[in-house]
């Protein structure tokens, strides 16, 4: 690969073919490479942040295994990638500070590589700092090209500086590039990009850009050849997956595109994330309430509890709105968990604006809330609001809301004790040996005596002992075998 120029003009122009001839290019590299140091080099990717971010490591993780680099532990691994998020800011110093220990590791290991990508990426401030005081940092991209790794791979292998590739958005989804599932039972399939909703505290429109969605074809092809290759669950991902079709040619939603899923063949499970309250219809409630393979499950986050502050989050629902949606959502579907998202200290939010969020914990009774302090981040409308909560008083609100949250989880998790749920066993306890963790549709997990061929397979397990937020259970008719 002496003249890199030429490498690039025979490149096709067509996607994904173009990014196939990249990964032979980058193959014959770590092939050399490979045989100068007498072993396989290998690689590691570290996630951060959500599932959408998940799903597009184990698209990176296909296109290495395909250029021949071989999974590694991190502490090991010739070429470490970092998938960051930036939702809050805790996210992103928890990158800077590994940034820090693998500054010295590459200074022991002068053949490795650093790449980082992801949600963080798509923030100028963070390339100037990057540009800066990162030098050692190998490859740089973002969320918008990350089909593009190969290609970017390519070039970093031939020149040895820092390369780095952002783009400001892309109307561009490409399909058919190599995939490695972490399981081989379940796995993510993305049915959007991006988000529209603006809500005022959120940065994932600013790096995830504008909402489009894949077409069905595109994404009952994938969850077909899924089945055809071990997998019963599928997990739909999409920053609002109930605003799901509405940016394609001929308009599909989201109700009828779960109609579709239910029909391929081998898929047992359905789920899907995330839900915007404003977008449920009732069409939906339905298809859940009437699928079999549709999981027990709905994450439906609120936020906020006061009208007043979902109005300057901009989440356009009322509390009654939620309430009611909420309520007609466990009339319907009476054994579902409800799960949700609030954020404590949002910019004007009062002691009585926080009574509302808890009044609504107390009335809804989640099975599980994951509640997060307000982080201001930089280019959202509500950093730029006045009276942000000082950090004492949103404190205390969080601990308060945390021990309700509990507290009404931890009853909503017994409701279930001594009856018998249908699980999918998932992993080997790593806690306690002799025990696999199994999921039920619900969600809720649970442990119970057994041996890793089981993994994979669904079990009908009772639920013995309730430990808070887990189940402790055993198979009830351990012969029987059903995948
Ligand atoms: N699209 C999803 C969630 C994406 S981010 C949705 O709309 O539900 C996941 C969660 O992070 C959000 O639900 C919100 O509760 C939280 N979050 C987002 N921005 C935040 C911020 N600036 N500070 C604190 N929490 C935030
Ligand atoms: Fe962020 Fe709101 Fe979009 Fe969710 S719906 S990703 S919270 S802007
Ligand atoms: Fe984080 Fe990006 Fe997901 S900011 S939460 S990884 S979309």
């Amino acid at each position: 690969m002496n003249n890199y120029a030429e490498v690039q003009a025979k490149a096709p122009i067509r996607e994904p073919e173009r990014q196939y001839y990249f990964i032979e290019i980058c193959r014959k590299k770590v092939q050399e490479e490979s045989e100068r140091l007498g072993r396989p080099l290998t690689f590691c990717v570290t996630t951060f942040g959500c599932q959408m971010n998940a799903r597009d490591s184990e698209k990176l993780a296909g296109i290495l295994e395909q250029i021949g680099y071989q999974p590694e532990e991190e502490a090991q691994a010739d070429f470490v990638i970092y998938n960051t998020c930036t939702v809050r800011e805790n996210a992103n110093l928890k990158v800077y500070g590994h940034l820090g220990l693998l500054k010295h590791r590459k200074k022991d290991r002068p053949g490795m590589r650093i790449a980082l990508c992801g949600c963080m990426m798509q923030e100028p401030e963070v390339i100037e700092k990057l540009k800066k005081s990162y030098r050692f940092v190998d490859l740089i991209f973002g969320t918008h090209n990350i089909f593009k790794f190969a290609e970017l791979l390519a070039e970093s292998l031939a020149r040895n500086t820092q390369v780095i590739d952002i783009w400001q958005g892309t109307d561009q989804i490409v399909e058919d590039l190599p995939v490695e599932r972490k399981y081989s039972f379940k796995s993510g399939v993305n049915i959007m990009f991006g988000c529209n909703n603006f809500c005022s505290y959120c940065i994932v429109p600013y790096v995830r850009g504008r909402e489009r969605s894949r077409k069905p074809e595109d994404i009952l092809k994938e969850i077909e050849a899924l089945a055809k290759d071990g997998v019963t669950e599928v997990m739909l991902l999409g920053q609002n997956v109930n605003s799901y079709g509405k940016t394609l040619e001929d308009p599909i939603n989201f109700a009828e595109l779960l109609r579709r899923v239910e029909q391929i063949e081998g898929i047992r499970r359905i789920r899907f994330m995330t839900s915007h309250p404003k977008d449920l219809s009732d069409e939906l409630i339905e298809v859940m309430r009437d699928s079999k393979k549709v999981c027990r499950h709905l994450h439906l986050p609120l936020q906020s509890g006061s009208t007043r502050i979902l109005k300057a989050m901009n989440r356009r629902y009322t509390k009654e709105q939620y309430l009611e949606l909420a309520q007609k959502i466990r009339h319907e579907i009476p054994d579902i968990s409800l799960t949700t998202d609030i954020i404590v200290g949002f910019p004007g939010e009062t002691e009585e604006d926080f009574q509302e969020t808890m009044d609504v914990v107390r009335q809804v009774r989640y099975d599980n809330a994951y509640t997060f302090i307000y982080s201001k981040r930089t280019g959202t409308p509500a950093a730029g609001m006045e009276n942000q909560v000082p950090e004492d008083v949103t404190k205390d609100r969080f601990d308060r809301l945390l021990a309700l949250v509990q507290e009404l989880a931890k009853e909503q998790t017994a409701r279930f004790a001594g009856t018998v749920q249908e699980v999918l066993t998932e992993e080997e306890n790593s806690h306690k040996p002799g025990y696999l963790t199994g999921r039920m549709s619900n969600n809720l997990l649970v442990h119970f005596p057994g041996d890793k061929s089981q993994i994979g397979e669904y079990k009908e397990v009772r639920l013995e002992e309730c430990r808070g937020f887990y189940y402790m259970g055993s198979i009830v008719n351990p012969s029987a075998i059903s995948r």
